[in-house]
């Protein structure tokens, strides 16, 4: 097939952007990926070298760190952070707060069943279905009671269910997984793709406190693998939808795989959200096949989710054989059928859901919930759940320009739901009917939820024409397109705050806002009141453009009610070096303590309502690698109005969360070379946490494959974990040296 200039690597990552009347194009994805790393000030290499003093002093691992005071009682919401904030780094290593030990347990290939070698880390391991995935991200904590049954409180033995988002690549080939780097051309090698569709999907694998020492079970019967290949169910509106009938699946009610799975969610009955975020990069679409489509609606829907005709895939996956395993990465019209049940047009639509899983069930079936919509999902985050009030699940959809959604539940909840004996009947009670909305934003700080169905479709809309509702929910980017939804700076994580059940969403950056979008552009925006940000008339450079930091917006719902259709809202905190400006850019007033750039991983402690923030930065990445702040936020409405003045023409309000003090807003750890710090869960008591250390050493080249010191990092081999050099993604357990719970 045809593959012009094979750039789809770098589209395939976290910078899609299909909300345009064009498609993407390799120009602008390169633009986004320098503008990600352009600096607003000059002056940092000052700075860093100021810290770096300070880092050894901050130490690694914990070890011989003095056990830190508490200063508040070890109970309940904290008022106050009781650690030691630790400087900015560039240090290949786990940098920590003091009086807190951080240790590896879980990391790339490690074996999941007893006859499973241990992991070489030299690209020759093979049986990666029964290992641990590549890119560690979001992830849960499932509790285990002694007998081995369900538990709430347990908080010594547990599952931990992961996402395994993708893997270290560089011109289609994921070169840590094999021996030489493995093949940059196509067709690839079967070997190769066969490894690197099994190092993708979802891991579930216990863990367990043997005195003070934590570690996974290799032998535990919880342990399981979810790959690209598995066999998932459909369920909910799209269930058996024409969109979803494939040669695999004539009647539209299977897939296989879940894929690029980035955020997570716990049901409030027990069971696992994953969501597939960039998932449209691993297919192709050859040229010609809009003509073999006659160019009808399904063209728009492809065009608007990142695959426009002559799309090549991430890895080539599809070039592997012709054996139908590998032939359904070819998103194409090439059989004769009218209905797509003997070719593969339609399979790109069994992606981009949120999947629910029953991790204590290790041979149960995976769901997609199609009626949460299809999109590039992050997280989802339930509102507070109320006995007779129906649920709400918030989620964002990560790409610039993109949305805010909501499902609300037809069922109002029942608290007698909160531990079944059927996690997956009982999900598909709350998920599989309800509506769908998309936030719209006002600039007067309130808002509101617009229900996505055929009646709200303007009849001035022409772009897509809506079959029924289900095509509504696979198609819902084009639905929020024509009701006019906020188009937003690339939403991540949301999470729910404890105690006040407002919902914070992370909008990492967006490179495409300007205070003069260029004419006729369709994805340059103008800031408006909840993407305040555009710095290109503050320096006056192209590597400077955009919103390069990020910002962290807040929801109150009407009423406290995840049912409202009105909300109000503001922005807790806007990502910023410390010493940039506090009239245009570091508008939270963040000092060199506190200040991060492109949150993405958000997730609020249920034990001491610390809301942890995590980075996943290309902006600050020459003064820091990636880290993890801890927050003590106050409510919407805590601040106040900020007028930003980008020029003579344009001034825009926002709504500014009261400013953090050193008290309410710390960095707690810094990551090692070139990763991402994603995922966060806990143990019930709040005095274990578990973080992913994503893509350390990224930034390697394929060709320096063979020379260990050119590799960016080392990590975690060079913290005592696992055989080899090469960098894997792991998981951390965090504890304090004093046994007290995290932060406080
Ligand atoms: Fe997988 Fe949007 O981060
Ligand atoms: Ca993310
Ligand atoms: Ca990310």
């Amino acid at each position: 097939m045809n593959k012009p200039l094979d750039l789809s690597h770098l589209a395939a990552r976290a910078e899609e952007d299909s909300n345009t009347s064009d498609n993407a194009h390799f120009a602008a994805v390169l633009d986004a990926r320098l503008s990600r790393r352009g600096l607003l000030r000059g002056s940092v290499g000052t700075a860093a070298s100021a810290l770096f003093g300070s880092v050894a002093l901050a130490a690694c691992g914990g070890g011989d760190d003095t056990p830190a005071t508490p200063t508040t009682p070890d109970t309940g919401a904290l008022s106050k952070l009781g650690f030691t904030a630790v400087p900015k780094s560039m240090a290949d290593q786990v940098t920590l707060a003091a009086g807190y030990t951080a240790t590896v347990v879980y990391a790339l290939g490690d074996p999941l069943t007893a006859s499973t070698p241990a992991y070489k880390n030299d690209g020759t391991d093979t049986d990666f279905g029964n290992r641990a995935g590549d890119h560690h991200d979001g992830m849960e904590w499932f509790g285990l009671g002694s007998d081995g049954s369900a538990s709430t409180a347990a908080n010594d033995r547990g599952l931990l269910a992961m996402n395994h988002e993708a893997t270290t690549d560089e011109t289609l080939s994921s070169f840590f997984l094999h021996a030489n780097g493995g093949t940059k051309t196509l067709p690839r090698p079967t070997t190769e793709v066969d490894k690197e569709t099994a190092i993708h999907g979802v891991s579930v694998v216990e863990v367990k406190k043997t005195g003070n020492t934590w570690a996974y079970v290799q032998n535990s019967a919880f342990n399981r693998r979810v790959t690209a290949l598995t066999e998932v169910d459909i369920s909910g509106p799209a269930k058996g939808h024409a969109l979803l009938k494939t040669k695999y699946s004539i009647d539209g009610t299977r897939t296989r795989g879940t894929l690029n799975n980035c955020g997570t969610g716990k049901t409030p009955w027990g069971s696992f959200l994953t969501g597939e975020e960039n998932w449209f990069g691993y297919f192709t679409r050859p040229l010609g096949d809009n003509l073999a489509r006659a160019n009808d609606k399904s063209v728009t829907a492809l065009n608007r989710y990142g695959r426009a005709e002559g799309a090549a895939s991430r890895h080539g996956w599809e070039s592997a054989g012709t054996a139908d395993l590998y032939a359904r990465w070819i998103n194409a019209r090439t059989g004769t059928s009218t209905d797509g049940t003997d070719d593969y047009r339609n399979e790109m639509n069994g992606m981009g859901y949120i999947v629910e899983m029953d991790p204590y069930k290790a041979t149960s079936r995976l769901v997609k919930r199609t009626g949460l919509g299809r999109f590039a999902h992050e997280s989802a985050a339930f509102s507070l759940p109320k006995a007779g009030e129906k649920l709400a699940v918030y989620m964002g959809d990560d790409a610039r320009n993109e949305y805010i959604y909501k499902f609300v539940s037809d069922t109002a909840w029942s608290a007698a739901d909160a531990n079944p004996s059927d996690r997956l009947a009982t999900g598909a009670k709350y998920l599989d009917n309800g509506k769908l909305h998309v936030a719209k934003f006002a600039a007067d700080g309130t808002g509101q939820w617009i229900e996505l169905n055929k009646a709200a479709i303007p009849a001035t809309y022409t772009a897509y024409a809506f079959a029924d509702e289900a095509d509504i929910r696979v198609n819902c980017r084009l639905a929020a397109d024509a009701v006019g939804a906020t188009k937003m700076d690339r939403p991540e994580w949301c999470a729910t705050h404890p105690t006040t059940g407002e919902v914070y969403f992370t909008l990492t950056n967006n490179s495409n806002r300007r205070v003069a979008p260029t004419a006729g552009s369709a994805t340059q925006l103008a800031p408006d009141s909840a993407n305040p940000r555009a710095y290109s008339d503050l320096k006056g450079t192209t590597a400077q453009q955009g919103n390069p930091n990020g910002h962290i917006l807040r929801v109150k719902e009407t009423a406290g009610s995840g049912a409202a259709l009105t909300f109000t809202w503001d922005v807790y905190l806007f990502g910023a070096q410390s010493d940039a400006d506090t009239g245009l850019v570091n508008l939270s007033s963040l000092t060199a303590d506190q200040d991060f750039s492109s949150p993405d991983g958000l997730v609020f402690s249920q034990s001491t309502g610390i809301c942890w923030i995590q980075t996943d930065d290309g902006a600050y990445t020459d003064v820091t690698n990636c880290m993890m702040l801890a927050g003590l936020p106050g409510q919407v409405g805590d601040g106040a109005k900020k007028t930003l003045a980008h020029s003579a023409t344009l001034s825009v309000d926002t709504f500014l969360g009261k400013a953090p003090t050193a008290d309410t807003l710390k960095r707690f750890l810094v990551g090692p070379k070139d990763c991402e710090i994603t995922g966060l869960t806990e143990t019930p008591d709040g005095k274990t946490l578990f973080i992913n250390i994503q893509h350390p050493g990224e930034g390697t080249k394929m060709a320096d494959i063979a020379d260990p010191t050119k590799y960016t990092s080392q990590w975690p081999s060079s913290a005592g974990y696992g055989a080899g050099k090469r960098p894997r993604s792991a998981t951390l357990v965090i504890t304090q040296n004093d046994g007290g719970r995290i932060g406080t």
